[in-house]
């Protein structure tokens, strides 16, 4: 007993000191369980990396661009990002492998479940949806939306059947929903639920449909397929504690009858043990029979309602030790995650009435307003009637699910704010649920035409404030509904952001 500890010690130490420039994946090939997938948008995984991170595409013509490390093992090059996306829309098309196996990550395909586009695949992610700082550099990670959803079916190296691997990924934790699933990991080869045990993947959310952990979430907990569990117990075990980090480590690895959970702040602290033990007591999962496939932010039947911010994350061959996660936990604290705005451009005052006037050729004597509970664009003048005047002022708020970003207040109906629903906006009373404030709050940028602001959707963020018909909508820049209509999108979504009429 004693020597193991020792043992242990030692390797701790030899973790830290011999390895202190190293990348996670560094530590884990040291570990002897190399990475088999090592994906991030933000930066380099390995010491050594200085090859492209993720690639990103522009809708004004279709261009493409990767995005590398600033240098060697370092953080992405966020501004030339920025440069190419000025004045248009971004996604993100390709998280690419840094383990040099190829296991990038691309557009979901339809499984048992279609996606929204009108092939049946995923919608891609924002380039933009999820800034963040690491060591004070800026850097973006994948903001996956409710539809949102990556996918490797062809990967190699990645674990088969019972063999053991071990996962980290880094999260956002207050950005999650119930719904299925916003995983990271191991899952089926054909988009489909192929049967307990096909897959195994980090969770994060508060889904109640199969496991939980003590509190109300959310919560880490490992994708088996037909299951997601917190411990031994299907349902409950309340040893896996709710999440209240803004950045998360989250762990899954699994093994030959053996599994654990761990997580951690992963912007100070160490990781805990969340669960390490036997498989489920229920059939199907012991022995696992994995495919090897991976995912990012959808279920292995495609399942697409979940949400979630991924940054990093990495697979490995054999089943990792707990000294050597808590190597990369050290270096993951070391990048310094940390929080930056939101918008970008000049700020709107809180508790100040605003109007916003269409910049189109059509239409630019026209403001957003209300008719009733729906909102639309109306020609509005200093002499028009109070009634409409009103209707056509915003009280600017705090943003109700993201105080970094705004929610517009009815001028007329106090309590009742901007939202969309199915995407067309709307004006509806705060009923106080985590969907309706996410569904109102929105972040600006500057105009996509050099007018104004364009005022994008907070949980959607490929989708902006859009008139169409003279109603509006939370428009993507190209897409499945008439509205989404990439014509005059730029001009459609820039508004110029003045002082209320009431
Ligand atoms: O195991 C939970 C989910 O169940 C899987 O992600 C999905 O394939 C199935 O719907
Ligand atoms: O507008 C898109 C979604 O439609 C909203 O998030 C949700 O409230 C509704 O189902």
């Amino acid at each position: 007993m004693t020597l193991m500890r020792s043992t242990v010690l030692a390797f701790g130490l030899l973790a830290s000191s011999s390895l202190v420039a190293a990348g996670p994946c560094d530590i884990y090939a040291s570990g002897g369980t190399p990475c088999v997938a090592a994906h991030s948008t933000t930066r380099a995984l390995y010491n050594s990396f200085s090859s492209p991170l993720y690639q990103v595409r522009r809708a004004s013509d279709s261009a493409t661009i990767n995005i590398s490390p600033l240098s060697a093992g370092g953080v992405a090059n966020a501004g030339a990002q920025d440069s190419f996306c000025a004045g248009t829309t971004c996604l993100i098309t390709v998280i690419y492998d840094q383990s040099g196996r190829g296991n990038h990550l691309t557009q979901a395909p339809p499984g048992d479940f279609r996606g929204p586009e009108a092939n049946g695949y995923d919608n891609l992610a924002s380039a933009i949806g999820a800034p963040v700082t690491l060591n004070g550099q800026k850097a973006y990670g994948v903001f996956v939306s409710p539809g949102t959803g990556y996918r490797n079916n062809v990967a190699s190296g990645t674990a088969r059947g019972d063999a053991a691997q071990g996962m980290y990924s880094v999260f956002d934790g207050t950005h999650y929903n119930g719904g299925c699933c916003f995983d990271y990991g191991n899952a089926e080869t054909n988009n489909r639920n192929n049967g307990n045990g096909r897959m195994e993947a980090i969770y994060y959310g508060d889904n109640r449909g199969w496991g939980t952990g003590a509190g109300s979430g959310p919560w880490i907990m490992a994708d088996l397929e037909n299951g997601l569990f917190s411990g031994i117990n299907t349902g409950n075990n309340g040893g896996d504690p709710s999440i209240t980090w803004r950045f998360v480590t989250a762990i899954v690895k699994g093994g030959s009858n053996l599994w654990a959970i761990r997580g951690a702040n992963a912007a100070s602290g160490s990781l805990s043990t969340y669960y390490s033990g036997a498989r489920p007591r229920v059939t199907g999962y012991n022995p696992m029979q994995k495919e090897g496939a991976i995912i990012l932010g959808i279920g292995g039947d495609n399942s697409i309602s979940a949400q979630g911010t991924f940054y990093e994350g990495v697979m490995t061959s054999g089943y990792p030790s707990d000294a050597t996660e808590n190597a990369v936990q050290a270096n993951i604290v070391a990048a310094r995650y940390a929080t930056t705005g939101l918008n970008s451009g000049p700020g709107l005052s809180v508790g100040s009435s605003v109007s916003l006037r269409a910049t189109t050729a059509c239409c630019a004597n026209r403001y957003l307003a209300h008719t009733g509970n729906t909102v639309d664009t109306q020609v509005v003048t200093s002499s028009s009637s109070a009634a409409l005047r009103q209707q056509a002022s915003w009280t600017v708020r705090a943003g109700l699910g993201n105080s970094a970003c705004y929610s517009f207040e009815s001028r007329d109906r106090p309590g009742s704010y901007i939202r969309h629903y199915d995407f067309a906006l709307q004006l509806n009373a705060d009923d106080g649920t985590k969907q309706f404030r996410e569904d109102a709050t929105f972040c600006l940028q500057p105009g996509f035409n050099g007018q104004g602001n364009a005022v994008r959707s907070w949980g959607y963020p490929t989708r902006y404030f859009r008139h169409w018909a003279n109603v509006t909508y939370t428009a993507s820049n190209g897409g499945v509904h008439e509205y989404d209509s990439a014509g005059l999108f730029n001009d459609d979504a820039s508004w110029v952001v003045g002082a209320g009429f009431a």
